[in-house]
């Protein structure tokens, strides 16, 4: 069989698949907890989401970091898909934060950064001290390499510094692939 005809044939379908998914599909926030395991250093104003429409929702956060963080700096992330409570699934990740902010690298890392960098105000080496902003951000198919499997998940990230826990955030997402 010619392999020209054979890629062709194969591409088609996926093509038509990820322009329906494009067209249809729901992406977005369902609910966020964040977990401050230390109110000497932090000050969580808030963390929540905001309804905007049935398939658009924002989280947004408010932190102050009442002393300066610096190397090194922990971030254990974990994506979970929900099947009879959440189990691993893909993805866990142990990344140096003060590194990847010289350097981006883990693929989890930066496709999770992708997403929200616009809408925060994350983006400098350390350290960082005072205010961590994230303001309307809200999910989008088109930032995301490959289209996952309907389900519900979670994105657990746990912040370490000064080598004990300090903050863990867990952010709770749908994704709907609505194939009609
Ligand atoms: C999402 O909601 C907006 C406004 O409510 C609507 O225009 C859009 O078609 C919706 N998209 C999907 C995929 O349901
Ligand atoms: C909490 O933060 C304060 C201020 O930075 C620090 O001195 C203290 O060691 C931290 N506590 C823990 C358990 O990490
Ligand atoms: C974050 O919360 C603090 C304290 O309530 C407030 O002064 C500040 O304006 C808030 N920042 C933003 C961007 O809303
Ligand atoms: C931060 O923003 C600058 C300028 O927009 C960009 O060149 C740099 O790559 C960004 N850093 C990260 C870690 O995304």
């Amino acid at each position: 069989m010619d392999i020209r005809l054979l890629v062709i044939g194969m591409l088609i379908p996926l093509l038509a698949l990820k322009l329906s998914l494009n067209e249809a599909v729901i992406f977005k926030f369902t609910n966020v907890v964040c977990e401050n395991h230390n109110k000497t250093w932090i000050t969580v104003h808030w963390c929540r989401l905001r309804a905007i429409s049935r398939n658009k929702t924002t989280f947004n956060l408010n932190v102050t970091l009442n002393y300066p963080v610096d190397h090194p700096v922990n971030i254990r992330g974990q994506l979970l898909q929900k099947a009879n409570g959440y189990k691993p699934w893909l993805f866990s990740a142990n990344i140096d934060a003060c590194r990847f902010m010289k350097r981006a690298y883990n693929p989890l890392a930066i496709l999770v950064f992708k997403l929200f960098k616009e809408f925060s105000n994350f983006n400098h080496s350390c350290p960082y001290v005072g205010p961590i902003i994230i303001q309307d951000f809200y999910l989008r198919v088109d930032k995301i390499p490959n289209a996952m499997p309907t389900g519900d998940y979670l994105l657990v990230l746990a912040f370490s510094f000064s080598k004990k826990p300090q903050i863990t955030t867990k952010v709770y997402f749908v994704f709907v692939e609505d194939l009609l």
